[in-house]
């Protein structure tokens, strides 16, 4: 049987998150994946009563520096009004060496986001977010799309043509790495 697109993130959540420590999902809307993490996840949401943590916007996390061992934030960076802020507060909150797994939408899937999150997000591509990562201090690890999955929908069967999604996984430079 095809793996779902949901399995799917579920595992590069698991393959990343460490036994221990503490997990940060930005945007995580009701937190799907939230089984999927191996140690204990926060969420952060600016939207109320869907979220387990921290109703907060991604640009102004309300933790201190070096607080979570591993983050994920899927398809929202783009709804936030200084995404450049957002990468830069990703960094922040997160210890060196830590992995974030980070996934945008490719075109074809905009106007889904759109109404999951009752927004039209912002539209860059790869070599963008690429740049922007790298920017505020982020390794690039790799970029991993997700397999094409069938659904009974119409949006399934376009998916099986496309590949809507993009995952970027970061690491934060350690001191003993760069010495
Ligand atoms: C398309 S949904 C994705 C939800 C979840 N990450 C998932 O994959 O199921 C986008 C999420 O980003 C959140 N969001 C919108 N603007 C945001 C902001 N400025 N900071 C953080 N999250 C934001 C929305 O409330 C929504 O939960």
């Amino acid at each position: 049987m095809k793996k779902s697109f949901v399995d799917w993130v579920g595992e590069l959540i698991h393959r990343d998150s460490p036994a221990a420590g503490l997990s940060l999902d930005v945007g995580c809307g009701v937190m799907r994946y939230a089984e999927s993490y191996r140690n204990r996840a926060f969420g952060c949401d600016p939207r109320r009563g869907v979220v387990p943590a921290a109703v907060s916007v991604a640009d102004a996390l309300p933790f201190a520096d070096a607080s979570f061992d591993f983050a994920t934030s899927f398809q929202c960076l783009y709804y936030v009004k200084d995404i450049d802020r957002a990468a830069d507060e990703l960094l922040r909150v997160l210890r060196p060496g830590s992995v974030a797994i980070v996934s945008v939408s490719g075109y074809l899937h905009l106007l889904n986001e759109h109404f999951r999150a009752s927004r039209l997000p912002q539209v860059h591509g790869r070599a963008w977010w690429e740049r922007l990562f790298a920017s505020v201090g982020f390794d690039l690890l790799d970029v991993n799309l997700p397999p094409r999955y069938h659904t009974p929908s119409l949006r399934g069967q376009v998916s099986h043509f496309v590949r809507p999604y993009q995952f970027f996984r970061l690491q934060v430079p350690s001191p003993q790495a760069q010495a």
